[in-house]
């Protein structure tokens, strides 16, 4: 890495560093999280949870109405004052009662101290069952704050292309007066999410990944969505949205999640194989949150798959579903990366690729456990040749591939995970032409989006192994 300073690659201090600094030994911490720890103020100061909670009940069942989660941007003008009044009630507890775990700023701490400060459910298989679980419980307590347990949790489809502002409800008004506004963040109201961090080709190589290892993760690494469009989304909304410590502390964050939960379901529900670990390890994920009676339970990860019937809300339809070809399996093609980092995309490799991109399958590139700089939350966008990447122009141009966000713990430029980053592109044809364009073997780069020319780094990617893979598209009659 000639071009970049070795402090920006450093991997995070470890747990057990992190740990130690802390004064504490790795068992401990381990063996019963928030057991009534002394932990030292910095921490306690952060996000620590409240009180001291003992040991959790059980989660065992909700006995609410099956009820949809609905699209923030066609809530009524009744549903938008209710959501609304929900946050104005939870923003009122900072204040009246700043021990009450229900209250804004204590619910925006339970991201931060399962996003690193505490635990790390981010860049695993914990990731979409934690999330899903903390806005389970996030959202009974909003409904028991407007004394309607029907509320449901809204989410920003950003997916669909005419959705990608913020949801109204969030910036009008766009001050104080709204309990749903943030004004730390970067977007402007009037600003979108860009179409290549949320659009077709992002959505439909998280939707037709055909196992759980590569969609959700595994127990030590990312599956493909969580880079983009999760981290993507966190990074353009920006302000306390760029950093895990403080993404809790924008509402949107929480309807942004509802969103990333919805592509679980919804990949899920695109193919029969499309099915969740079946492994104890992964089922007996235990988490704990406090519940809108303020009694701290445990749940776990067997106990949030299925969203309907388990946790009591449905998502309206995707039109992804509707329109996602029906591949065949997914053939990795094994390259030599691993020997010279860099892609040999030619002769046999190439003609096959594009014979089955022409008749209408899909062609993907894989970079595993990909290493990132970390010393800020950023987009990068990546390329096939580092001329490419110097010059930087964006989706469409020749070399464009895709982009992968960084988000990181906090603003002291900390990133408090080991575990591995896992990334997949949609090589459309033009993609596909351009890896083909290139002289001799190709040199992927990273370069940081939004960058003047002068000061734009171009970084070599930098992973264990890059690999492509294609799926051929299923002939019979539908
Ligand atoms: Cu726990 Cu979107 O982050």
């Amino acid at each position: 890495m000639s071009n970049l300073d070795d402090r920006m690659w450093a991997t995070m201090p470890s747990r057990r560093s992190f740990l130690q600094r802390m004064g504490l030994g790795v068992g401990v911490l381990g063996a019963g999280l928030f057991g009534g720890l002394a932990l030292p103020e910095s921490v306690l100061a952060v996000c620590e949870p409240p009180g001291n909670p003992g040991t959790p009940k059980p989660w065992r069942k909700d006995c609410r109405m099956i009820l949809p989660r609905r699209p923030a941007s066609t809530l009524s003008a009744a549903e938008i004052t209710q959501l609304k009044d929900a946050y104005k009630a939870m923003r009122a507890l900072d204040s009246s009662a700043p021990n009450d775990p229900r209250g804004f700023l204590r619910q925006a701490n339970v991201h931060c101290w399962y996003c690193g400060e505490g635990t790390q459910v981010h860049f695993s298989w914990q990731f979409f069952a934690w999330h899903r679980a903390y806005l389970y419980f996030h959202e009974r307590i909003l409904g028991k704050l407007i004394g309607d347990m029907n509320f449901r949790l809204p989410y920003w489809d950003w997916d669909t292309p005419s959705h990608r502002k913020l949801p109204g409800a969030y910036t009008d008004p766009n001050d104080n007066s709204n309990p749903l506004w943030n004004g730390t963040r970067n977007m402007d109201p009037t600003d979108e999410i860009p179409e290549e961090d949320v659009g077709e080709d992002v959505m439909e190589a998280a939707l037709t990944a055909d196992t759980f290892t590569e969609f959700g993760g595994t127990a030590s690494g990312s599956g493909i969505p969580e880079g983009t469009p999760h981290g993507a989304v966190h990074v353009d909304v920006g302000g306390d949205m760029g950093f895990f410590d403080s993404a809790g502390k924008d509402p949107v964050f929480y309807a942004h999640h509802a969103n990333v939960d919805k592509m679980w379901s919804d990949w899920n529900k695109a193919s029969s194989i499309h099915t969740n670990p079946t492994v104890t390890t992964f089922l007996n994920l235990t988490w704990n949150f406090y519940d809108e009676n303020k009694v701290w339970r445990s749940i776990k990860a067997s106990q949030v798959l299925n969203h309907d019937t388990q946790l009591r809300y449905t998502y309206g339809p995707s039109k992804f579903l509707e329109q996602l070809p029906c591949l065949l399996d997914w053939f990795p093609i094994k390259t030599d990366w691993r020997v010279s980092q860099t892609l040999k995309f030619a002769g046999q490799t190439r003609a096959k690729m594009m014979k089955v991109v022409e008749q209408g399958g899909r062609a993907r590139l894989h970079l595993n456990e990909l290493a990132v700089p970390t010393d800020k939350s950023a987009v990068y966008r990546l390329y096939a040749t580092p001329e490419a990447a110097k010059a930087d122009e964006g989706p469409g141009s020749k070399g464009y591939l895709g982009t992968v966000p960084v988000v990181l713990n906090d603003r002291e430029r900390r990133h408090l995970s080991k575990n591995a980053r896992n990334i997949a592109v949609r090589l459309s044809t033009a993609k596909l032409e351009a890896l083909s364009g290139t002289v001799g073997p190709v040199r992927l780069a990273l370069v940081e989006r939004g960058v003047k020319p002068e000061a734009r780094k171009v970084i070599p990617v930098r992973a264990k192994d890059v690999l492509l893979s294609v799926a051929e598209v299923e002939r019979e009659e539908r």
